[in-house]
């Protein structure tokens, strides 16, 4: 395998990659810490890409914070669209191949419908709307390059829906949880394992490609099962997303077709509540 670059190594999906690369016994790759590899930084992208020469860079880098981009447009558009432009550019120079991570909310989800990749992207927040100007860069900028969609990412790391839940549960008896926005959750363990299956594969079937776990479930479905896994005692409420106003309107139906990316690369995708148990026994350590 050619030597990989994590870029964003420090969140969530890079710290899975981490793990997952020691455990496939993956040596070839480079974590850089973030002020070595700023993706707003073309030139030390550059300098880094010339220095290490990889074959794969893993763009892991973004602003995910979805209802403060709401405010901070212009930060959002730097680092998700900006700065995959410049990763994309600092790849072609390079020749590497970019394996680059997006968002099913680059869709309007107003439709109870499975979203495949060509499916009309229209994004309802500056979050989504970033994160699919991002994809149209690194599209025109550089031919050898996999998007790979994700949603409601999650694991024993950084801040995500999991985590908060279990601190939320030990401290309330009762919690209101959103019913009427459906979608898949992901595991970034997950992800990193089919990251790392893609570049194995040293396919060239570049392009659009999109991934979850397995099944369909709901924000209050997902808690009632975080809490029922972890054995915490806390009654859940389904209430309506218009009880619980944010910053950024969200899709209330987003659920992606994963047939491509399992067709291609001959994939088999844990179902979402089998992978929740893995990440709350890893949580539970
Ligand atoms: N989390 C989700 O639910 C979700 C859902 C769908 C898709 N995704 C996508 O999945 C990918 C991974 O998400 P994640 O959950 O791992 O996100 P994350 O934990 O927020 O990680 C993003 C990383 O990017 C870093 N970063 C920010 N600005 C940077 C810059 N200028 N240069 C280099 N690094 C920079 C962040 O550092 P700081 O912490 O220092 O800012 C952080 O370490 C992203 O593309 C995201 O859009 C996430």
């Amino acid at each position: 395998m050619s030597k990989i670059l994590v870029i964003g190594a420090g969140g969530q999906l890079g710290q899975c990659l981490k793990v997952v690369a020691e455990r496939r016994g993956i040596t070839e790759i480079v974590f850089p810490a973030e002020q070595d590899a700023n993706i707003l930084n073309e030139s030390a992208l550059n300098d880094l890409l010339a220095k290490e020469q990889p074959g794969f860079v893993i763009n892991c880098a973004a602003y995910t914070a979805v209802d403060k981009a709401e405010d901070e447009v212009d930060l959002a558009k730097a680092i998700n669209e900006t700065g995959a432009a410049y990763l994309a550019s600092a790849c072609l120079a390079n020749s590497a191949t970019l394996i680059h991570v997006s968002t099913d909310f680059v869709f309007e989800g107003n439709e109870v419908k499975l979203l495949k990749e060509n499916d009309e992207a229209k994004p309802i927040n500056v979050y989504g709307l970033t994160k699919l100007d991002g994809e149209k860069a690194v599209t025109s900028i550089l031919p050898t390059h996999f998007i790979i969609r994700t949603s409601w990412l999650y694991s024993e790391y950084a801040n995500n829906f999991v985590k908060t839940m279990l601190k939320l549960g030990a401290e309330r008896d009762e919690l209101n949880i959103i019913a009427d926005q459906v979608g898949t959750p992901t595991y970034a363990i997950d992800l990193a394992n089919t990251i790392f299956e893609v570049i194995a594969s040293s396919s060239t079937a570049y392009g659009i490609y999109h991934y979850s776990n397995e099944g369909v479930t709901s924000w209050f479905d997902f808690a009632k099962a975080i809490f029922d896994i972890s054995e915490t005692v806390v009654k859940v409420n389904p209430i309506p997303g218009s009880a619980y106003p944010t910053k950024a309107t969200r899709p209330a139906f987003s659920v992606m077709d994963k047939t491509k990316i399992k067709e291609t690369f001959n994939l088999e995708i844990p179902y979402w509540r089998d992978s929740l148990v893995d990440c709350i026994k890893q949580i539970n350590k």
